[in-house]
């Protein structure tokens, strides 16, 4: 099972849609796929159209309370959803004892003979749930908007996971995705060459346009897969699993 966090502190960047189309792309491909919502707004839910107040969640495996079979709701086929639960908020500012981490780590080894994937939707900030989301990934997905502050706020975001390689003596697979683009504007080109400066070797090769069909989904608890055929996001999308399947990345522009 590859375990991949979906991280920027940054909101905005694309983390929840990319979540909630990625991983519902690989359940189209016959992979078993779980998405585990870090965020305690529980936007992933909402994306996918199975938000419930009174969930039990990733908040009960911290604690110890629940297993994932135990809280993990069916999404759509080979896809499954463990919701935030109304917990995390709590554990976001700090409760729980000194063990929600390898909780968490042995939660998620009791499934993975059983799953391909499980992506983990994070929440815009850094702190103890991102702490306990680091422990337990191999690999972290960073969008990055497009935009004039894509770049702000980005090197705090590739220290924060050095700084936890060192600490814990383990190394990321790390991939960089550029979410947001706009390929009639001069600023998304720049931003991506930009980054390609920064991370070679570790963009993925599809870029996310900026497309309304993504804008529009969550409200309609769909994902791009779902919602209109043939779209711009599902294509990206679908193009990006395949890259992270393959390994493959950016190498420059072909305008
Ligand atoms: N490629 C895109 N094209 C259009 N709208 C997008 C795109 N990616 C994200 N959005 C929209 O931007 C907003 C923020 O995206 P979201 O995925 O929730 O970001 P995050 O989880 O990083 O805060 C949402 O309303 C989402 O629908
Ligand atoms: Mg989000």
């Amino acid at each position: 099972m590859r375990i991949i966090a979906v991280i920027n502190q940054k909101g905005g960047v694309g983390k929840t849609t990319t979540t909630a189309n990625l991983a519902h792309a690989f359940a189209i491909k016959g992979y078993a796929v779980t998405g585990i919502d870090m965020d305690p707004q529980g936007h992933l839910a909402a994306h996918w159209g199975c938000y419930r107040r009174d969930d039990n969640g990733v908040d009960k495996v911290l604690l110890g309370e629940k297993t994932i079979p135990q809280v993990a709701v069916s999404a759509r086929d080979r896809l499954h959803l463990v919701p935030a639960g109304e917990g995390l908020k709590e554990i976001e500012r700090g409760a729980g004892d000194g063990l929600l981490a390898s909780r968490l780590k042995e939660a998620l080894a009791l499934v993975a003979a059983t799953q391909d994937f499980t992506f983990i939707d994070c929440p815009p900030a850094s702190g103890l749930l991102i702490d306990y989301v680091l422990s337990v990934a191999d690999e972290v997905i960073i969008p990055v908007a497009a935009d004039y502050l894509a770049l702000r706020g980005l090197s705090d975001m590739v220290e924060t996971l050095s700084d936890f390689e060192q600490k814990h003596e383990k190394t990321f697979n790390r991939w960089v995705v550029v979410t947001r683009f706009h390929s009639r504007r001069k600023l998304s080109w720049e931003v991506r060459d930009k980054l390609l400066e920064y991370f070679p070797g570790n963009m993925l090769a599809t870029s996310i346009r900026e497309v309304s069909v993504l804008a529009e989904c969550p409200s309609f608890g769909k994902t791009a897969f779902e919602y209109k055929s043939a779209n711009h996001g599902a294509f990206d999308y679908a193009s990006l699993a395949r890259d992270l399947l393959n390994g493959e990345y950016y190498r420059g522009q072909e305008r």
